[in-house]
């Protein structure tokens, strides 16, 4: 499970260091906007050398890499790059429809098979909200590529392409076409399967507005969070960890369907009627602390937690 994601510019070695030690679940190594035009093909040998000398070992984080959007004419060169280094994932910015997750996929194959790796082995990320084009197509997302396994959101962009001066109002709350961004993320990601991701909190020095948002992440249906400092990701990793008490429910929900066998309809536990929402639910929270809701341990055991 990913809760925290962080974003390390990929021209600072430096940083890709610290970043490897701060307990995120994962970082994104990022080829585009923190990385000058001037210092984009630096990065990109700074990124693959980390990738190849990144230690793989247990817990070490997941590597994703944003490359250069698929109009920027670098996005191919990015791919080229870094492929070799086996990320686990690529981020698309600025992704404008399913199609373009298609493409990137076929680019993506390409660099597989020249660096002899398994078709597919490189799963894709996409923020879909980073332009007009791309929220209108918040649909089309689902189904168009199986390497797809994330979908987020990104305030900044879009403010600049609709000519947004800001995209917050005089309390800091997001202002209603950046709500509907990170509606649609969530639908987008619910109807292709894939996790939300929420966006960036930018002022990082204020780690009790980022639990806030954080909390309201997690209750909206966000299963992580990117960051872009450290400080950040111990509170996005805490918001992002089910309490044991939701856990110890969870695993009883899971244990009293699994009793009831294929064909269980309602339930009920507590005196409250339990049903198949429950039970996704159930998954959801299972998944989020780490279990294999397939896999369960005995409920009673977390009777003491
Ligand atoms: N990854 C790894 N290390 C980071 C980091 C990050 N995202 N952000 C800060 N650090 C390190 C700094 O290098 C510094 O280390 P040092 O003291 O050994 O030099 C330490 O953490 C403290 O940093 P601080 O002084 O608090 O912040 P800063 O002014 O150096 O950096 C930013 C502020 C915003 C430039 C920096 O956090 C950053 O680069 N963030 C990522 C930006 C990015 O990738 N944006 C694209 C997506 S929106
Ligand atoms: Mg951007």
């Amino acid at each position: 499970m990913m809760r925290s994601l962080l974003f390390v510019p990929g021209d600072s070695s430096r940083k890709m260091e610290k970043a490897a030690a701060c307990g995120a679940d994962a970082l994104i190594l990022d080829l585009e906007d923190s990385v000058a035009p001037s210092r984009k093909a630096e990065a990109r040998q700074i990124v693959r050398d980390f990738l190849i000398g990144a230690k793989r070992l247990y817990p070490a984080p997941k590597l994703i890499v944003r490359v250069n959007a698929l109009d920027t004419g670098l996005t191919s060169d990015d791919i080229a790059a870094v492929v070799e280094g086996r990320p686990d994932a690529v981020l698309l910015p600025k992704a404008g429809s399913g199609a373009d997750i298609q493409d990137l996929g076929t680019r993506l194959a390409v660099e597989e098979a020249s660096a002899g790796l398994t078709e597919g082995s490189v799963l894709i990320h996409a923020l879909m909200t980073e332009t007009a084009g791309g929220m209108l197509a918040a649909g089309s997302f689902a189904a168009k590529s199986d390497r797809l396994a994330a979908l987020s959101w990104g305030a900044e962009d879009l403010a600049a392409e609709i000519g947004a001066s800001s995209n917050k109002d005089d309390n800091g709350r997001y202002t209603d076409v950046f709500r509907l961004a990170r509606s649609l993320t969530l639908l987008a990601s619910a109807h292709a399967g894939v996790e939300a991701i929420d966006t960036v909190f930018t002022d990082f020095r204020d780690m009790e507005a980022l639990d806030s948002e954080c909390r309201a992440a997690v209750r909206d249906g966000f299963s992580g969070k990117m960051a872009i400092h450290p400080a950040q990701v111990p509170v996005i990793n805490s918001a992002f960890t089910p309490p044991p008490a939701d856990v110890e429910r969870a695993v009883r929900i899971l244990a009293l369907f699994a009793a009831a066998g294929p064909d269980a309809g309602v339930l009920s536990l507590d005196g409250k009627m339990i049903d198949k929402p429950h039970l996704r639910q159930a998954e959801r929270v299972a998944r989020r602390a780490g279990l294999d809701p397939a896999a369960l341990p005995d409920p009673d055991s977390f009777k003491s937690s």
